[in-house]
């Protein structure tokens, strides 16, 4: 019996490490995936075959004893094989082209797709279930987590944390992601803004309270995209129009709003030299930028016009990836062979 599933990789809109401190977030599931492979074996071993090298260890063994990127696969196999005493082994490969470390979500997408594979082998579990379980591996490795990342990788489109309401499925930005190449700890950068908190805590407060009113505007301006009520059964170019300027406008002021995030991000201090160069060698071309994820490294997701998205290898410079965004809409998916 061989149980399949698969989790997106994730960008940050707007929120991140806000959200560790209670604010909202939005967040997007995007077109990159992780694929966790679970079957049983007659090994008496928990196995990983993963990018991050093989590890084998006895059935015995606690996920504690285990000093590496993988403890989270061997929680979730002790987890589920302690409550089925008849199983004897099992062997998990991982196959990811999610980039590792920088801020995409590598992680939790193990975590989400590694839960609904292994819990395959056994009970099917429903997506709250997942996320739950998913949460409690991923704090193995890094115990601070908001779930947030967890959480879209498992639901997929665009959401709201911690609400879980989805956003503005009907339409889509023109998102693109640069990678610094410089890989970043989540735990250090999150660690970094607990040290800016305890020593600034009435400022830090005043960007929690800011930031939450950004995110509220933010929410606002997507949902505006709805169809005018009225304007289905009238003028289709009118409409084809309006809905037309209306883009145009909102994508105008998200950028806006992603450079007033960003704003909050350099204060807190997770961002650096890098960073700063590939926002400001793109802004002739975005509408707005920002850092997503931890910072200190890692990506960073620029608004940019379709007609511009050609010029940015050339603005970004040697050493830098790039790629467009689509937005994944199916969150975590499974299936079990027998
Ligand atoms: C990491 O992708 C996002 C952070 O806000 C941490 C978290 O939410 O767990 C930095």
């Amino acid at each position: 019996m061989k149980s399949v599933a698969s989790a997106p990789a994730k960008i940050i809109l707007f929120g991140e490490h806000f959200v560790v401190h209670g604010t909202k977030a939005i967040l997007a599931a995007i077109d990159k995936r992780v694929t966790v492979t679970s079957s049983f074996t007659e090994n008496k071993t928990i196995k990983i075959n993963s990018q991050l090298g093989t590890l084998e260890v006895p059935m015995s063994s606690s996920h504690e004893e285990v000093k590496s990127e993988l403890r989270p696969f061997v929680y979730l196999a002790n987890k589920m094989i302690n409550s089925h005493q008849d199983v004897n082994g099992l062997e998990i490969t991982v196959n990811s082209d999610i980039p590792i470390g920088v801020g995409l979500g590598s992680s939790s997408a193990c975590c989400v797709a590694a839960t609904a594979s292994i819990s395959g082998l056994f009970n099917e579990l429903s997506r709250k279930e997942i996320i739950n379980l998913s949460i409690e591996a991923e704090k193995t490795i890094f115990p601070d987590t908001s779930g947030a990342d967890c959480t879209v990788c498992t639901y997929g489109g665009k959401i709201v944390y911690p609400s879980i309401e989805k956003i503005g499925n009907t339409f889509d930005l023109n998102l693109l992601i640069a990678n610094s190449m410089i890989p970043h700890s989540t735990k250090s950068s999150v660690e970094k803004v607990n040290k800016f908190k305890e020593n600034d805590e009435e400022r830090f407060s005043q960007l929690c309270e800011l930031e939450n009113g950004l995110i509220d505007e933010v929410i606002y301006a997507i949902k505006a995209n709805d169809v005018p009520t009225g304007f289905e059964n009238t003028d289709r170019s009118l409409h084809n129009r309006l809905q037309e300027e209306e883009k145009d406008g909102r994508e105008h002021f998200l950028g806006k709003k992603m450079s007033e995030n960003q704003k909050y991000l350099e204060e807190i201090q997770v961002s650096n030299d890098t960073l700063r160069d590939m926002i400001s060698s793109l802004s002739e071309i975005s509408l707005g930028s920002k850092i997503t994820g931890a910072g200190d490294g890692g990506c960073i997701i620029a608004l940019i016009k379709d007609e511009n998205m050609d010029k940015v290898p050339e603005l970004l410079g040697k050493g830098k990836e790039c790629f467009s965004v689509k937005i994944d809409t199916k969150g975590v998916v499974w299936e079990t062979e027998k």
